[in-house]
C-alpha cells in the first residue's frame, strides 16, 4: 500500500508539543489546555521564531553546512548512457550534445572501462542502428547479433564490475521511429508489440545484459517480460521500468543521436504520458510494481522532479530519474557560452535529483560528475 504523500511536515512533533504543553501547564485546569506556544506550533508546524531562531546560524561555515546537509550526491548514484555505433575506431560527435559521441564498440569499451575506474556503477547502452536495417516491424530488435547485443557481449567479456542496462523498445529499429508495431493507419499496437518486446528482452539478456529497462510505455509489458524471462530461466534479471515516461520534447537530441527522429512523422502521445499529469504517474508506477518491476524510473528528470518526489514518497521503492538529452544540451550549451558555470550547475542539477528522492540518475554527465566527485 502506498504511504500517503501529503503529510504536513512537522505534524508529528506538533502532537508531541501538544502533549508536552498539557503536562507542563501550571494549573490543574491548564493541565488539559494547550499553551499558547503549543497552539502557535499547531498553526505553524515548524518550531522557532526570530530572533531566537536564526536559520543563517546553521549555514555559517563549510563543516556545519556539510553536517546539516539533508541529501548528498555520490558516484554511486550515477548511470552513464552511452551511444554505440558500428565500425571500428569511430567517434562521431553529436551536434546537439557537445562532448557526447556515438562510439564504435572498441572505443566504447575504453570509455566504459574509464567510467568503471571512476566508480560509476552502471551503464545504459543505446544502439545507433544502420538505417538500412530499420524495418516497419523493427525485426532487428530480436536479432541476437544486433549491435546492442554485440556491445553488451563485448562489455561482459571484459569482466568489469559494472551493471549493463538495455532499453526495451522498438524505436531504434523501426523505419517509422515508433516504439512499437503500427497498423496501416499508424496506430501503435499494444499487445502485438509486447510479444516482440519479450523476445527483444530475451536476446539482450542472453547477450549478458543485467538490467532490462522497458522504455516503450505499452500497457502490461512489465508483467509479460517478467514471465518471459522467468520461463527462460532468467528469474534473477532485473527490471527497471521506465514507469512514468512523458511524451517530452526534451528527447530531441537523443533522437538525433540514434537517428530515430528521421522516420518519425507523428509524436508518441498515445503511449508516453501527458506532461500535465502527475497522479497518473503514480498509477503507472503502481501497475508496474504489481507486474514485477524491481526499480522504477521517471523521465525526463529536472522538469519532473515533483513526480520523482511523489513516486519515492508514495512507494519507497528504488526510484531512478533520467536527466535526458535535452536537459544535458541546455546545461552544456549554456555553459559553453559561459552563461553559467558548467561544473557547478551540473553538480547542482544532480543533487536536486537526490533531494527529490531519486536513488540514482541516468546522466550524460556521469563521467564528468564522477571526476568532480573524486
Ligand atoms: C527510446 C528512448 C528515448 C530515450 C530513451 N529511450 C527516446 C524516445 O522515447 O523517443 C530518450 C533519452 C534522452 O532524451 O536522453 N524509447
Amino acid at each position: 500500500m502506498p504511504v500517503r504523500a501529503d503529510k504536513v511536515p512537522g505534524s508529528s512533533h506538533t502532537i508531541y508539543l501538544l502533549l508536552l504543553g498539557c503536562v507542563c501547564s501550571p494549573t490543574s485546569v491548564g493541565r488539559w489546555l494547550p499553551s499558547a506556544a503549543t497552539i502557535f506550533c499547531m498553526v505553524r508546524p515548524f518550531p522557532g521564531r526570530f530572533p531566537d531562531t536564526r536559520l543563517r546560524r546553521i549555514r555559517q561555515v563549510p563543516w556545519l553546512r556539510r553536517l546539516v546537509a539533508e541529501s548528498a550526491l555520490s558516484i554511486d548514484d550515477l548511470i552513464w548512457p552511452v551511444f554505440v555505433c558500428d565500425g571500428a575506431a569511430r567517434c562521431d560527435p553529436i551536434d546537439s550534445m557537445p562532448d557526447v559521441a556515438r562510439l564504435s564498440i572498441d572505443l566504447m569499451l575504453e570509455q566504459v572501462a574509464q567510467a568503471v575506474e571512476l566508480g560509476v556503477p552502471a551503464v545504459a547502452v543505446f544502439p545507433v542502428t544502420d538505417p538500412q536495417l530499420k524495418t516497419p516491424d523493427g525485426a532487428e530488435a530480436i536479432n541476437p547479433e544486433n549491435l546492442v547485443c554485440r556491445a553488451v557481449r563485448a562489455i561482459k567479456r571484459e569482466r568489469l564490475d559494472v551493471g549493463v542496462i538495455c532499453d526495451v523498445a522498438l524505436d531504434p529499429y523501426t523505419s517509422h521511429g515508433q516504439d512499437g508495431l503500427v497498423d496501416e493507419v499508424g496506430t501503435v499496437l499494444n499487445d502485438p508489440t509486447i510479444e516482440v518486446l519479450c523476445q527483444q528482452a530475451l536476446v539482450q539478456v542472453e547477450a549478458g545484459c543485467d538490467v532490462i529497462a522497458p522504455s516503450d510505455m505499452m500497457d502490461g509489458r512489465i508483467g509479460a517480460i517478467r514471465q518471459a524471462l522467468d520461463a527462460a530461466g532468467h528469474s534473477d534479471t532485473l527490471l527497471l521500468s521506465y514507469a512514468a515516461k512523458y511524451a517530452s520534447a526534451f528527447y530531441g537530441p537523443f533522437r538525433e543521436a540514434v537517428g530515430s527522429s528521421f522516420g518519425l512523422r507523428s509524436d508518441k502521445k498515445t503511449y508516453q504520458m501527458d506532461p500535465a499529469n502527475a497522479r497518473e504517474a503514480l498509477r503507472e508506477v503502481a501497475l508496474d510494481l504489481a507486474e514485477g518491476a524491481d526499480m522504477v524510473m521517471v523521465k525526463p528528470g529536472m522538469p519532473y522532479l515533483d513526480v520523482v518526489s511523489q513516486v519515492k514518497q508514495s512507494f519507497g521503492v528504488p526510484t531512478f530519474a533520467y536527466q535526458v538529452s535535452g536537459e544535458y544540451a541546455m546545461l552544456k550549451f549554456a555553459a559553453d557560452q559561459a552563461a553559467i558555470d558548467g561544473e557547478k550547475t551540473l553538480l547542482e542539477s544532480l543533487l536536486a535529483f537526490k533531494r527529490a528522492g531519486a536513488d540514482g540518475i541516468l546522466t550524460y554527465f556521469a563521467i564528468e560528475a564522477a571526476r568532480l566527485l573524486q
